[in-house]
């Protein structure tokens, strides 16, 4: 039954967009279950012609979320092994900071920017400049809104809420629920971040019928973005406001059953929150997104419930391939994605920078709980401990 829904939710997932397949990974319409990971195959890098000549900016927002530091990593190793310089500046959550380390590398006469901003509104005067000087910009995992971003790379974020929102349902078998209630509290991330409300979006949409019948219930009565919002996407932040949440609606006994958080960092937060505050005597099924070592910990040990997995490895991968097209002058279209080794979706409207719809490739993301952990390692990305209990980054 599980494999039946994850395919038909893969297959869902993918018809929503004009869909390409890499060279070796699944078909589009076989794309990853919800359970299943897509096959780990190292990207094509293809040494361009003169690629000694070039140099790639890859600006990344901060260090203090774990993710970034492995799309930085991944970044650089895989431009480098294909002949370019690299500069790659972390920018502390600091939009100054960000538009600063941006205008450096254009006075370094940079050949192409990747950009995974803090805020998608911060950098439009800086990226005027790129374009003023005829370099290209790549928006990285986050939109931007920027005359100059004229190429998009991500997932499929709003997909993101919908896998975390589909593990509910399955999980705590809704459609069986009868007339039982369960009561849920979103957590959602940084309003800055332009990937936060199709996170929401993609999970509270999903969820709305059950909410509308009356199965799901929202005991603080929080059901809006910005009521659950999380500047920053700060675990500390996170961890505050959900103990606000628990003195404020479940110190009467009220029972919690689910807590939809957007991602891992605000998971981590809200997952510390019930440890500390929540009297229940039920385990509360927590969501969250990236596969960050301490929530896949936390997942081990029954702490969370389950998280999205996006596989920044390829993310960078499919970066590469479109860089590679740009600087060469080659054409980029659907057919590029025939030289990603994953699956990517290639769409011309869903995104736009503020004036203009940007091309984007779209990766597929997918479900991991501690049924499916090995899959992780299986990416190339993880390594069990010396236990085989726990789950290491193999990212130096
Ligand atoms: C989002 C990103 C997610 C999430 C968050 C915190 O933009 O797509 O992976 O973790 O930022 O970095």
């Amino acid at each position: 039954m599980k494999k039946i829904l994850a395919s038909v939710l893969a297959i869902l997932m993918i018809i929503s967009m004009a869909a390409c397949g890499g060279n070796s990974a699944p078909a589009a319409t076989e794309a990853p279950a919800a359970t299943e990971a897509p096959a780990a195959e190292a990207p094509a890098a293809e040494a361009p012609a003169d690629a000694g000549q070039k140099t790639v900016g890859i600006a990344m927002p901060t260090k203090s979320l774990e993710r970034w530091n492995r799309d930085g990593e991944y970044l650089k190793a895989q431009f480098e092994a294909a002949g370019y310089a690299v500069e790659l500046t972390y920018s502390d959550n600091d939009n100054t900071k960000q538009n600063n380390d941006i205008s450096n590398m254009l006075a370094d006469k940079v050949d192409l920017l990747i950009v995974a901003a803090i805020d998608g509104e911060a950098l439009t005067q800086t990226l005027a400049e790129a374009k003023d000087q005829g370099v290209p910009v790549i928006a990285y995992d986050r939109m931007i809104k920027a005359d100059a971003v004229d190429y998009y790379v991500s997932f499929d974020n709003y997909t993101v809420g919908v896998l975390q929102a589909k593990y509910v349902i399955e999980h705590m078998d809704l459609d069986n629920a009868g007339d039982k209630t369960y009561n849920i509290e979103f957590t959602a991330g940084d309003p800055a971040d332009n990937n936060a409300g199709y996170f929401f979006n993609g999970a509270y949409d999903t969820l709305k019928p059950y909410l509308d019948a009356g199965t799901l219930k929202i005991p603080s009565g929080k059901n809006t973005f910005e009521q659950v919002a999380t500047p920053a996407w700060s675990t500390d932040t996170a961890l505050e406001n959900f103990q606000n949440t628990l003195a404020s609606f479940y110190s009467d006994g009220t029972v919690l059953d689910i807590a939809l958080c957007s991602n891992d960092s605000t998971a981590a937060g809200v997952s510390q929150a019930i440890e500390s505050d929540y009297a229940g005597s039920n385990t509360v099924m927590v969501t969250g997104q990236d596969g960050d070592i301490g929530n896949l910990q936390n997942i081990v040990d029954g702490k969370q419930t389950m998280t999205v997995y996006k596989n920044v490895a390829d993310e960078a991968g499919v970066t590469l391939v479109l860089a590679q097209a740009l600087l060469n002058g080659d054409a980029i279209d659907a057919s590029l994605c025939d030289k990603f080794a994953v699956t990517a979706a290639y769409d011309t409207e869903s995104y736009e920078n503020g004036t203009r719809p940007v091309t984007s490739f779209l990766l597929v993301p997918w479900s991991v709980d501690n049924t499916n952990l090995q899959q992780l390692v299986d990416t190339g990305n993880y390594k069990w401990d010396a236990n085989n209990k726990y789950l290491e980054s193999t990212a130096s």
